[in-house]
């Protein structure tokens, strides 16, 4: 069954005390009624004491990334046996930071994937295009092969644990919000093309969010549309009204 999702990409923000502060923001005021699956990804630094945190709330941890080997020689990485010993079942990978500023290949992302889903981590895959693949109308061409480099190896059944996060480059942490009209066409194109390969009951199941400038003034209109599930939220996550703002929008 689709979920609705609304999660929380802290990136490089809030120290402990920061997070602690945030996180009894937002246990305080989340509604008891969400018809949504809400997470929050903080450092990592700060997941051990989030999941401590939110033990007995209906908010749950993600870690915003995760080395693809088991263990080793890895200075300054984190494993995913690592984060599922404090209790982190879900991960972020692909990002665009990840993929621009630290190089990551369609190649190493999906080697991650396959570790995390070793481990019965939940994967939230992000991807999209920039803004000139877009201008130059090459932007479904890119969408199609990152979504293919990275999870087209997988077994139906991996599906269970993959959430896909539609970021257009362009749109995060810019203001330069997707239309929802566009969101929705790519949203329809990326369920489409799972579909073709994996079949109708994966394409209907898989949790589709948008992420990119998501801010509580335009989350209800991007939500509403059909192949929206949610959304993937960078700066409106830092402050606990705007986050719960977008999470009432679901
Ligand atoms: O992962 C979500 C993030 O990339 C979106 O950032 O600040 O545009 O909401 P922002």
């Amino acid at each position: 069954m689709r979920k609705k999702i609304v999660a929380g990409n802290w990136k490089m923000h809030k120290n402990a005390e920061q997070t602690e502060d945030l996180l009894n923001e937002l246990i305080a005021k989340i509604p008891t009624d969400i018809d949504a699956q809400v997470i929050v990804a903080p450092t990592f630094v700060n997941l051990a004491s989030a999941v401590d945190h939110l033990e007995f709330t209906s908010i749950s941890v993600a870690a915003q990334n995760m080395h693809q080997a088991e263990s080793g020689a890895y200075t300054g990485e984190i494993s995913a046996d690592m984060l599922k010993s404090v209790g982190v079942n879900t991960v972020i990978l692909g990002h665009s930071e990840r993929r621009a500023i630290f190089h990551e290949t369609d190649a190493l992302i999906a080697s991650k994937v396959d570790t995390a889903l070793q481990h019965d981590i939940t994967v939230i895959f992000c991807f999209g295009e920039e803004l000139k693949d877009r201008q130059s109308k090459n932007h479904f061409n890119i969408v199609e092969n990152q979504l293919k480099d990275g999870l087209f190896h997988l077994k139906a059944k991996d599906w269970e644990k993959i959430v896909l996060a539609y970021e257009p480059v362009w749109a995060i942490g810019t203001g330069e919000t997707a239309s929802p009209e566009q969101a929705q066409e790519m949203h329809e194109f990326i369920r489409e093309t799972v579909r073709k390969t994996f079949g109708s009951d994966v394409a209907e199941d898989v949790s589709i969010l948008y992420g990119g400038s998501v801010k509580p003034d335009n989350a209800k209109e991007i939500f509403s549309k059909p192949d929206v599930d949610g959304g993937l939220i960078g700066g409106a996550a830092l402050k606990a009204d705007d986050f719960l703002a977008i999470v009432n929008a679901i």
